[in-house]
């Protein structure tokens, strides 16, 4: 399997959301043996990758970066060889300006030697981040993300490449003046920042309604960006945030199923060996992987949102569709869903399988659904003759539809 080539969104581990600086070997050991202990690496979870602050504060004599000697004694290349050991690939953070966010040396101006260097050590993947550069013009961004990519590509072991970039300079760019920049985003990278960080400690404390408002606040800002996902380029929403003690179980299991509705990246911030066994159960699910996963990759498109429920749904390889709905509400709702509202054009009947419980149930014209406050139903639709092709249900105003 070419590491560098990514056909369906990347899946794996990464340590900022959960640990921010506070990273070392042992972490990224143990977190690699139980990521294969605990069945994730079976689950498609394949990735081990690093975020900041595992740099060096200075580089080289010969003008290389290295790492932090205390916190990583036996060195990078060492990791890369446990973690390929054990059968994952693993990925680095870098930044794209003068310093990581962290106050790390950046790679402005090193950027050739600098990705010799991660290739060297054994690295399959690279997060580019945003901070420190100037001006923080798209411009600037778009300069600097494209020579990484032909340096990148360029390589005999060519890496991932997750772009931050969008994510500096959007703002609060709408929904139209994306397109402007998503004409090379996509072709540069395999995955992209867009929005705010998902939930960290360090800003949102013990206020346990902020992290529901963090998953909410990235599923909202991303569900727009549906049409610019193609194959080998995938929306990056952030990490998947499974033990944090603020968000309810059903929140958690929302977050996941929403993430892989859009065929996001599934990338848990986490202490995974302390993982609930409920938790690891649901990350794990088969039938909800294979939503992410599906060959089409396409990331479901709102196709309705009242005050209570939001509605999404995609084509899936086979030829089955996917119904996804959450309730934000604050109570227990019950919702219906017509089957021409997720596209299904033929009389039925169809078989919703409910991916949570693996329980299979028949509905012709409409679909009904009881949900407790923030909880996600997530159904694959089968016996679908035909169906309105996702994009063409909802966005009809976009250029590339
Ligand atoms: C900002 C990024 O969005 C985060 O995911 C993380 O990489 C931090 N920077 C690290 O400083």
């Amino acid at each position: 399997e070419d590491p560098s080539i990514s056909p369906t969104p990347p899946m794996g581990f990464n340590d900022w959301s959960r640990f921010e600086c506070a990273i070392n070997q042992t972490l990224f050991v143990e977190t690699t043996d139980a990521m294969l202990s605990r069945g994730f690496l079976a689950a498609g979870y394949n990735r081990i990758n690093i975020d900041d602050c595992w740099p060096a504060h200075e580089r080289l004599p010969n003008g290389s970066l290295t790492w932090n000697e205390t916190l990583f004694p036996n060195g990078l290349p060492w990791l890369a060889n446990y973690v390929h050991s054990k059968g994952f690939h693993f990925g680095i953070y870098e930044d794209a300006g003068n310093a990581t966010c962290g106050g790390y040396p950046g790679t402005l101006g090193h950027e050739q030697l600098d990705a010799e260097t991660f290739e060297n050590w054994g690295i399959d993947y690279l997060k580019l981040d945003g901070c420190n550069v100037f001006p923080s013009t798209e411009q600037r961004y778009q300069d600097i993300y494209g020579e990484w990519h032909q340096v990148l590509t360029a390589l005999q072991h060519p890496l991932i490449f997750s772009e931050s970039a969008p994510a500096y300079f959007a703002g609060t760019r709408n929904n139209t003046a994306w397109y402007e920049v998503m004409d090379w985003v996509p072709l540069y990278g395999e995955l992209a920042r867009h929005s705010t960080d998902i939930a960290v400690y360090d800003y949102y404390g013990n206020d346990s309604a902020k992290y529901w408002d963090s998953v909410m606040t990235n599923y909202g800002f991303e569900v727009l960006l549906a049409r610019y996902q193609q194959p080998g380029y995938y929306n990056d929403p952030d990490f998947i945030i499974p033990d944090w003690p603020w968000l309810t179980l059903d929140e958690h299991k929302s977050h996941f199923a929403l993430w892989a509705s859009f065929s996001a990246p599934l990338i848990i911030s986490a202490w995974v060996p302390g993982l609930a066994d409920d938790v690891v159960e649901f990350l794990t699910n088969t039938d909800i992987i294979a939503i992410d996963q599906d060959a089409l990759t396409l990331q479901a498109t709102l196709v309705s949102s009242d005050e209570n429920f939001d509605v999404l749904t995609k084509n899936l390889a086979n030829g089955d569709r996917l119904l996804t709905v959450l309730n934000k509400g604050d109570n227990t709702n019950t919702t219906s869903v017509t089957a021409a509202r997720i596209g299904l054009v033929g009389d039925g009947p169809y078989t919703a399988k409910d991916l949570w419980t693996g329980e299979s149930s028949a509905f012709t014209s409409e679909m009904k659904t009881t949900l407790s406050t923030h909880a996600t139903g997530i159904y694959r639709i089968s016996g679908v003759n035909a169906t309105i092709p996702t994009g063409m249900i909802f966005n009809t105003a976009n250029k590339r539809c």
